[in-house]
């Protein structure tokens, strides 16, 4: 379950906070060919889409919140197409050279469809195509965890102060994240907004077993877009690359 149902001008304040965003567009850049098809599953605002659209692929993206897909058709972008649908009812005729998720997106899948969501994505694959999926792993979890944090994000004049409180379902293996958004405009004016999301507490080894599942073979495991090594403990993202099974690597 999650929100995300505030301004997408905000979000895409709060995401240069936390992102690279030139080398998550190299990154998978590298792995379309020229003019190829890219699909983002929870592609929120399209910021990562609207620059591998300027770069001449042909891009789609799903995502579940209403504003955001809004935002993102707003903001327009060459070769990009949005669809407002949850990822797990997604369907394309078309097939993809590349998949992707980034920024923790595949955590707040449902659980209980994440199997059949991989299965899918690698029907979806075009020969050769490949999957790129960016998730935080268990210790990434443990690590991180406190009750709340307080946080600024500052850009284009505006602040916004993000109040999170974060509680962990150890039944559900889930951890849900509240925050209030309270943002003061370029104008002075405030503004209140409200979001949550939960996000399913993963483990390097359940992907893995996941993918493998899905007929996707690992061919790369990063701790980053810039490639940094996948961290063996502690904090950071886990950067997979696969393919389908019998392809080989890129
Ligand atoms: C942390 S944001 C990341 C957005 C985007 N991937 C990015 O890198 O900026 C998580 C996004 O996942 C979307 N989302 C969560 N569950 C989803 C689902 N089941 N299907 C589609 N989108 C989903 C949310 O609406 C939100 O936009």
């Amino acid at each position: 379950m999650s929100s995300f149902e505030f301004p997408g001008e905000y979000y895409e304040i709060i995401r240069r906070s936390f992102r690279d965003l030139a080398a998550e567009t190299d990154f998978l850049a590298s792995y379309v060919p020229d003019g190829g098809r890219v699909l983002d599953l929870g592609c929120g605002t399209g910021t990562t889409l609207r620059e591998l659209g300027a770069r001449g692929f042909s891009c789609v993206g799903v995502d579940q919140s209403a504003r955001f897909i809004d935002y993102a058709r707003r903001a327009g972008g060459e070769g990009v197409a949005y669809v407002h649908e949850r990822a797990e009812r997604f369907t394309s005729e078309e097939g993809f050279h590349l998949v992707y998720s980034l920024f923790m997106t595949l955590n707040q899948l449902p659980r209980t469809e994440l199997r059949q969501v991989l299965r899918k994505t690698a029907e979806q694959l075009l020969p050769g195509g490949h999957v790129v999926l960016e998730f935080g792993h268990l210790l990434n979890f443990v690590e991180s965890y406190q009750q709340h944090t307080v946080a600024h994000h500052r850009g284009d004049g505006v602040l916004i102060t993000r109040l999170a409180r974060q509680s962990v379902n150890p039944h559900a293996a889930t951890w849900r994240n509240e925050e209030t958004l309270l943002v003061r405009d370029a104008d002075g004016q405030v503004s209140l907004y409200d979001n949550f999301f939960d996000q399913a507490v993963l483990t390097g080894p359940e992907v893995r077993e996941l993918l493998a599942d899905a007929g996707l073979a690992v061919t790369a495991e990063y701790g980053g877009f810039r490639k940094e090594p996948a961290p063996g403990h502690g904090r950071g993202p886990l950067v997979i690359v696969a393919s389908r099974a019998g392809e080989g690597s890129a």
